[in-house]
């Protein structure tokens, strides 16, 4: 398993649950648009809450991801849809910035999609994401050729 995080304070507090609950865990602090993406080889690549980022830095995101991914492995995303504007529980003030089930469309227009869901849930996340939120989730299957 390996974890990619820029900021050092996230990548201390991820060590300390990965050796809480005993996982083994390569971790990177890199930059996610600096760091040397390795192609065709993870299982499953998972990406949660791309909020930092509007839609053209988060389409390169997941590029990368996708690239990154085995041939029939998955790909998972999850994070807030523009609906949590109204809710105010979490993420940036910023519409573009949030996800809906057709902004997948055009990278994973050839993979196998399992799930493709916005939904409504309450969500405990450290202190700034609190609440009844609107989420989603999108898990696809990367071609195997
Ligand atoms: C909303 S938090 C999500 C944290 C965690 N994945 C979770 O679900 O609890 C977004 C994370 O992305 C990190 N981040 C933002 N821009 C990044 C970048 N360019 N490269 C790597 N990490 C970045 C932030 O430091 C922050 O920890």
């Amino acid at each position: 398993m390996t974890g990619v995080e820029f900021a050092p304070s996230a990548v201390f507090k991820a060590k300390k649950l990965a050796a809480l609950g005993e996982v083994d865990v390569t971790f990177v602090q890199s930059d996610l648009f600096e760091w040397n993406w390795p192609q065709n080889v993870f299982d499953i690549t998972l990406g949660l809450f791309f909020q930092f980022v509007g839609p053209d830095q988060r389409n390169v995101l997941w590029c990368k991801m996708l690239d990154a991914t085995r041939p029939g492995g998955l790909i998972a995303i999850h994070g807030y849809t523009p609906k949590q504007l109204e809710f105010g529980t979490g993420g940036p003030p910023n519409a573009a910035n949030m996800y809906s089930k057709a902004d997948f469309d055009r990278i994973f227009r050839k993979c196998d999609v399992l799930v493709s869901e916005e939904y409504e849930a309450e969500q405990r996340s450290g202190s700034a994401h609190v609440g009844m939120s609107a989420l989603i989730d999108f898990i696809a299957r990367k071609p195997r050729s």
